[in-house]
């Protein structure tokens, strides 16, 4: 399943994740104003990113994407469909990143998001899709309400306030 995905709409196209995004990914996911943004708010070394994508290929259950801008065919972020579970048709939208902060609140990141969600209820057959983000992201927040997901419940994971959204195929 890792490699014969693709999927894109009129501005945005999104690829597999390979080896040679996995230092401009890196470099995106430790800026302060995005790691701050997720549960693991650590720096993550070069080794530890390349344990990482290891780790990732061996799995079933997750699939990374890289976001092309297809103006520009330049990657422009990263989403992720996390924890997929045919067996209760689940999956959670994650580690979802625009690199440059210019791109932000432009709609790339509710673009590319509806993207997967579609992947997810048509190509993977799936009926749930949920996101997991903390309490004070607004940003993060308005794109998955952008994208159908409703509030369902607040929580707490390593001291931070979580809010669960989900959005169920009709
Ligand atoms: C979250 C993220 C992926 C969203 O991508 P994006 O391209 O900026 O998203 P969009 O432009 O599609 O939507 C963002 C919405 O939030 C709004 N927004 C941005 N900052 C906001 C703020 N501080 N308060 C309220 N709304 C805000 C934008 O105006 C936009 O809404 P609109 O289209 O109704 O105007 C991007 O901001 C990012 O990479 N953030 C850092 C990493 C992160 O937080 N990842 C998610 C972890 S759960």
């Amino acid at each position: 399943m890792k490699h014969n995905y693709s999927v894109e709409n009129d501005n945005l196209k999104l690829i597999p994740l390979e080896p040679e995004h996995l230092e401009t990914v890196r470099v995106w996911r430790n800026e302060l104003n995005t790691r701050t943004r997720f549960i693991s708010q650590n720096i993550i070394s070069e080794e530890q990113q390349r344990q990482w994508y290891a780790n990732y290929l061996k799995k079933e259950d997750d699939l990374a994407f890289i976001i092309v801008d297809k103006d520009s065919a330049k990657p422009i972020g990263t989403v992720s469909l996390c924890s997929i579970r045919p067996e209760t048709g689940e999956a959670e939208l994650g580690r979802e990143i625009i690199g440059d902060v210019n791109n932000r609140g432009k709609g790339y990141g509710a673009s590319a998001l509806k993207l997967v969600i579609d992947f997810a209820f048509k190509q993977l057959n799936l009926d749930e899709v949920y996101g997991e983000v903390l309490a004070d992201n607004a940003a993060s927040i308005r794109m998955l309400e952008k994208c159908g997901l409703t509030f369902v419940e607040k929580f707490e994971k390593n001291n931070l306030v979580l809010h669960k959204m989900v959005l169920k195929k009709i």
